[in-house]
């Protein structure tokens, strides 16, 4: 299976939203060959989007969630609250969070922790930053993104139906427009693949999802689904241009239908 997530970020209001998923209900429209597909709006349009998206293969992610199930945490919002409005699925420790709002590998893991609790299905973001990528920086991104993992992971067991979406994003390849090479993300797919039954043992391989993030775009997307390693994609800036998004729809869809 491929996953492809449209991460809207704070780019789109409700209207803009509401207009963008009827386009990728329009997209995938009369295919077969579909890939698990999720849309993440702001919190503010998720009420209408889910309208839209009822009935549909279309899944509903928030971008972000608090720990607690309730309490004097102004500006915030639990994961109850989000499933109560349909949210499936819920980004986690995306680097925007964790570099301008303070997020630390704590956090996220509290978060996944009671994400899980209630139902939502974890994209946990990880990737290193800036600092790692250079000649024989591999090693260096590897440990980053490892404890990143290590964080996340700590004292959770995941029950058997449930699942996690790992996003491998790295920092420098957000929003630049210089995606990873697809063999780079491969070897970190491949690295991430061998450490999780570590960190979570037990773990069954179709309990976790290896998705690529960083310019993804319709241009690049193909080279990356065809990756055996790469499970999907996380896709930001091109996931609310329609026609980008709709590329990126049809090389999951491509690459699917060469495998039946
Ligand atoms: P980008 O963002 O596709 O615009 O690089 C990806 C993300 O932030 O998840």
């Amino acid at each position: 299976m491929k996953t492809i997530i449209g991460n809207w970020k704070m780019n789109v209001g409700t209207r803009e939203s509401v207009a963008l998923v009827r386009g990728v209900l329009l997209a995938l429209r009369g295919k077969k060959m579909l890939p698990e597909v999720v849309v993440c709006p702001s919190f503010m349009a998720l009420g209408e989007v889910r309208k839209i998206i009822a009935h549909s293969h279309v899944f509903l992610g928030a971008q972000n969630v608090h720990f607690e199930d309730h309490g004097a945490f102004t500006g915030e919002i639990s994961s109850r609250m989000l499933s109560e409005v349909g949210v499936t699925h819920v980004l986690l420790g995306h680097s925007e969070r964790r570099n301008l709002f303070g997020e630390t590998d704590e956090m996220v893991n509290k978060k996944l922790i009671h994400a899980l609790a209630v139902g939502l299905v974890p994209i946990l973001c990880v990737g290193e930053g800036q600092e790692a990528r250079r000649p024989g920086g591999t090693e260096e991104a590897q440990k980053v993104v490892a404890g990143q993992l290590r964080g996340a992971f700590k004292g959770l067991h995941l029950r058997h139906k449930e699942r996690i979406l790992i996003a491998y994003e790295p920092v420098w390849a957000i929003g630049t427009g210089v995606a990873a090479k697809p063999a780079d993300a491969v070897s970190m797919h491949v690295f991430i693949r061998s450490l999780v039954p570590d960190l979570l043992p037990g773990i069954k391989s179709s309990q976790f999802s290896i998705l690529y993030g960083g310019s993804v775009d319709g241009a690049n997307a193909y080279d990356f689904l065809r990756e055996d390693e790469v499970d999907g994609l996380l896709v930001g800036g091109a996931s609310v241009k329609l026609s980008e998004f709709t590329k990126v729809l049809q090389s999951a869809m491509d690459v699917i239908e060469a495998r039946a």
